[in-house]
């Protein structure tokens, strides 16, 4: 546990920085992100968040918590879900809301402020949202579901809309286009009308997966249309788009 209410203590971020070397994050991050980033990094109405809502990767976001306490229907998918206690989830949570602020912490040219003003508020806006996702995980388990790309727990279009955060092209250091393809598949299976996918580029990166046009126009002949449309929402230094994928 932190020391501070707004930053993790030092020796946090020096634990971290002998974990994670200078090119990466390292073991991919589960992160917390809230409903008010989603709004912005997805172009949400209020319109869209009266839809069926499916966040594959949920990780530990406050989306399907938020959602539904709004008397939407959300569902969280992940990985991360299987065999972890709320407890553990909860602590890994911390962990990695820790991790993620002190890499921010070391990595100032990779980011803009003006969705947080400091790491210190990015900080803040994280461990908030995090705690959510772990009451609502505690109270209705039900809504997160342990499944992994390329391959969900669901049947067909029963999903209105799904989002798809930082996973995709995010993690592109590790996952590679054949991943990357089936996956978007995968999300297009699931639902009956729409997929946004968050951000276009690698963690680290300032331009976008090289391999986007190859994988839209490979999406085009499985007849799924894709839009790359801007975003108010840069955290990321070039993490401004997203791609609208639908049938
Ligand atoms: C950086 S987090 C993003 C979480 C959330 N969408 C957000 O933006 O805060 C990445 C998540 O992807 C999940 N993940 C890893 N492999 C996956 C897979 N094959 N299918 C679905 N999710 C996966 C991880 O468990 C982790 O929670």
């Amino acid at each position: 546990m932190p020391h501070g209410d707004f930053s993790p203590d030092n020796r946090a971020c020096a634990v971290a920085s002998t974990a994670v070397p200078d090119s990466g994050i390292g073991r991919m991050l589960v992160s917390s992100r809230s409903l008010a980033e989603y709004r912005a990094m997805f172009g949400l109405t209020d319109g869209d968040l009266r839809r069926r809502i499916l966040d594959c990767p949920g990780g530990a976001a406050s989306l399907t918590a938020e959602v539904n306490s709004g008397g939407g229907d959300a569902t969280a998918c992940d990985p991360v879900y299987a065999g972890s206690t709320a407890e553990e989830l909860a602590i890994l949570t911390q962990v990695d809301t820790d991790r993620a602020n002190c890499y921010v912490r070391a990595h100032p040219e990779q980011y803009r402020w003006d969705v947080f003003a400091d790491p210190d508020d990015h900080y803040r806006s994280r461990r908030i949202a995090g705690a959510r996702f772990a009451a609502d995980r505690r109270a209705h388990p039900g809504r997160y579901v342990p499944g992994a790309l390329p391959d969900l727990p669901f049947g067909e279009s029963g999903f209105d809309l799904v989002l798809s955060s930082h996973l995709l092209f995010t993690f592109a250091d590790r996952l590679d286009y054949a991943f990357h393809h089936a996956g978007v598949l995968e999300l297009m299976r699931v639902t009956r009308t729409e997929l946004r996918i968050f951000p276009l580029l690698a963690m680290g990166a300032t331009a976008p997966y090289p391999h986007l046009e190859q994988l839209r126009t490979e999406l085009a002949k499985a007849k799924v249309t894709t839009r790359i449309v801007e975003v108010d929402y840069e955290f990321q230094v070039g993490g401004n788009q997203m791609l609208v994928c639908a049938r």
